[in-house]
């Protein structure tokens, strides 16, 4: 469909045309992974069994799926390089370096997530403006994903990556929705392409089952040139807060092998518990806030699609929100399968559980992580 709307048109009001989910077909349950970390770990005691027992390297313990499960709500997670990362010898995803001439792994699943979206919306492609490729981490510096993204779309306009770590996708959220606020562009696609796999140290017992691949799409456009059912975008907030507690030191100027020993700090590290502690109340009284700000009654929200990393610090955050315990519609989860999926989550969960609400009801889509970040779409079905 041309979505052939003159300037005049233009409403300046950004709406949620439709999403688009690409899910890796490999899944990895939790099951899977502790036997494999198990392993892991008897072979390294066993090989360092005389320093352990002089005191010299630090005996590793096992992993448990009881543990992973009650703590984290995670059952399974999709990869895109399953057997490497189960190997016990490699445990790290392993993928063939690509050449200029082809197209790169973020480009390449973005881009199906993104044809998801335009065809929901029953968009041409010709008709996008920009391209923002949003994720925790690039495939390369330079040119941008985005740009890569638009060209394999076929959209003439302009493009460029944004990294906000876990929030990457609801910054790319308002920045569209700004873009459209301010009439610099009608259509705009925020492709999320999360391959966390890659950044993930899955020799590390405290955060080894925590993170899976997959790549997410927004189309945000002008309400006049959006199809009958859409979602009314009623208001964005972002905030963010210094924090070491999340990081990943790999870069351009600090790029010794992540998987090598002692450069565990170019991969993910956390401090898991003061996360939880710090940002729950950060989330919810932002939450409280912004629905204030907007005339809202968050008690009303018919339903939250939160960012997806843990179980409990949703149902805390669902908790202090609603003013009761939510139940699985009020605050749907997709962490069972899919693990902590970065910026991608909330999308995911608003992908997967979006259309079973009537017109008029109102829904919150919030991100939050490292840096600190945290980001609220509070949006309304229309059609
Ligand atoms: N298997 C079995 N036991 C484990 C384990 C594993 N894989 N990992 C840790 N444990 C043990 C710890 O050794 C500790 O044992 P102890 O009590 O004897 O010392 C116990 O379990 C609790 O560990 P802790 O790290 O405090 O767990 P937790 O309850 O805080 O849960 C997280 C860990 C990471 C799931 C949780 O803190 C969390 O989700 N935090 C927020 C994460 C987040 O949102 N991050 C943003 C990323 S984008």
């Amino acid at each position: 469909m041309q979505n052939s709307v003159s300037p005049s048109q233009l409403t300046g009001r950004p709406v949620i045309s439709a999403t688009g989910l690409f899910t890796p077909e490999e899944s990895i349950t939790n099951e899977e992974l502790v036997e494999s970390f198990n392993t892991y770990v008897d072979r390294f005691n066993a090989a360092n069994c005389d320093a352990i027992a002089a005191g010299d390297v630090e005996v590793l313990e096992h992993s448990s799926v009881g543990f992973i499960e009650k703590a984290s709500g995670i059952k399974a997670r999709h990869v895109i390089s399953k057997a490497p990362i189960l190997d016990p010898d490699i445990m790290t995803p392993r993928w063939e370096e690509r050449g200029n001439d082809e197209k790169s792994m973020m480009a390449e699943i973005g881009v199906i997530a993104a044809r998801q979206a335009l065809e929901r919306a029953g968009r041409d492609a010709s008709d996008i403006d920009a391209v923002l490729c949003a994720a925790s981490n690039m495939e390369r510096a330079y040119p941008a994903m985005a740009i890569e993204i638009q060209q394999a779309l076929g959209i003439d306009g302009f493009g460029f990556d944004m990294n906000v770590a876990c929030s990457s996708a609801t910054f790319g959220i308002q920045t569209a929705a700004d873009y459209i606020r301010a009439g610099n562009a009608k259509s705009v696609l925020v492709v999320s392409p999360e391959i966390t796999s890659g950044h993930l140290n899955w020799r590390d017992r405290d955060s080894h089952f925590i993170f899976g691949d997959v790549a997410t799409a927004v189309l945000v456009e002008d309400a006049a040139a959006a199809p009958a059912k859409h979602w009314d975008i009623l208001g964005t907030k972002l905030k963010t807060v210094f924090s070491n507690n999340i990081r990943n030191n790999f870069g351009f100027l600090n790029r010794a092998a992540p998987e090598n020993a002692g450069n565990a700090d170019k991969l993910f590290v956390q401090e898991g518990r003061k996360v939880f502690k710090e940002v729950v109340p950060m989330v919810a009284q932002m939450i409280i806030d912004e629905a204030d700000r907007l005339g809202l009654d968050p008690k009303t929200l018919r339903r939250m699609w939160l960012h997806q990393a843990n179980a409990g610090m949703n149902r805390l955050i669902a908790q202090r929100v609603l003013g009761h315990e939510a139940n699985d519609d009020e605050s749907p989860t997709v962490l069972d399968t899919y693990g902590n999926t970065s910026s991608a989550g909330s999308i995911i969960a608003f992908h997967k559980h979006c259309d079973d609400l009537a017109a008029g009801d109102t829904g919150l889509i919030c991100s939050f992580g490292a840096g600190y970040s945290a980001g609220t779409v509070f949006v309304r079905k229309v059609g």
